[in-house]
């Protein structure tokens, strides 16, 4: 049985694409059902609408406190019978009491091998810059299920990419996002199936 899954986006979308493509061939268990995004602009937005795939603009700002915010997520999680949760390039805090209903079932994915250059205030074109001002010789994608601390929770999928040539953070996000879109989708597919045994904080793949 397919898995019902919202994806979170802000902005390009492209991991919110892979997912979407990976899905529509067959390749893993899920149905993309929703894309929720808090960016009018987003370009996730034109992914979803030429896919037939519904999207809900959840804007924080249109809520006075945190509450009514996750009541209000969970409400359009609930109206659509989601399974999974797959944050895709979304930059908001997730309140803490959607992140409970969905524990085991949310995931993430971050631009660097956690948990080096992640927490708060590591996204996007920050994590590569930091990475490379580190000078470090690789970098890679994480694939991790979502708790309450930014970037944590139970690690899934990771993949080391060389960078030692790399000669800007550009560069650098570019190598790492070719890797993201393999990643995800081949993760979320293994979390959809049943195939992560969360032990300590630890996951494992059930062979
Ligand atoms: C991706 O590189 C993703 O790993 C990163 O934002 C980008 C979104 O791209 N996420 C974070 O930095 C979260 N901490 P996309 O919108 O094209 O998928």
């Amino acid at each position: 049985m397919k898995k019902r899954v919202a994806a979170f986006c802000s902005h390009g979308g492209s991991n919110f694409a892979a997912i979407a493509e990976a899905a529509a061939r067959g390749e893993i268990p899920i149905e993309l059902v929703v894309m929720i995004h808090n960016n009018a602009r987003a370009g996730a937005c034109q992914k979803a609408k030429r896919r037939g795939i519904a999207s809900e603009w959840v804007p924080r700002k249109r809520f006075s406190d945190e509450d009514e915010y996750a009541a209000h997520l969970l409400g359009v999680l609930d109206r659509y019978e989601v399974d999974i949760v797959a944050l895709a390039g979304f930059m908001q805090r997730i309140p803490p009491l959607v992140v409970e209903r969905f524990e085991h079932r949310m995931t993430n994915i971050h631009p660097a091998l956690l948990p080096l250059f992640g927490g708060q205030g590591f996204y996007g074109s920050r994590v590569h810059q930091a990475v490379f001002d580190a000078g470090m010789k690789v970098s890679g994608p994480t694939v991790h299920l979502v708790d309450d601390q930014y970037d944590h929770g139970p690690i899934l999928m990771q993949r080391a990419v060389p960078i030692d040539d790399c000669r800007s953070p550009e560069e650098i996000a570019e190598r790492v996002l070719v890797e993201e879109h393999e990643l995800y989708p081949r993760a979320l597919g293994l979390l959809a199936a049943g195939r992560f045994c969360i032990e300590g904080g630890r996951a494992r793949l059930i062979e």
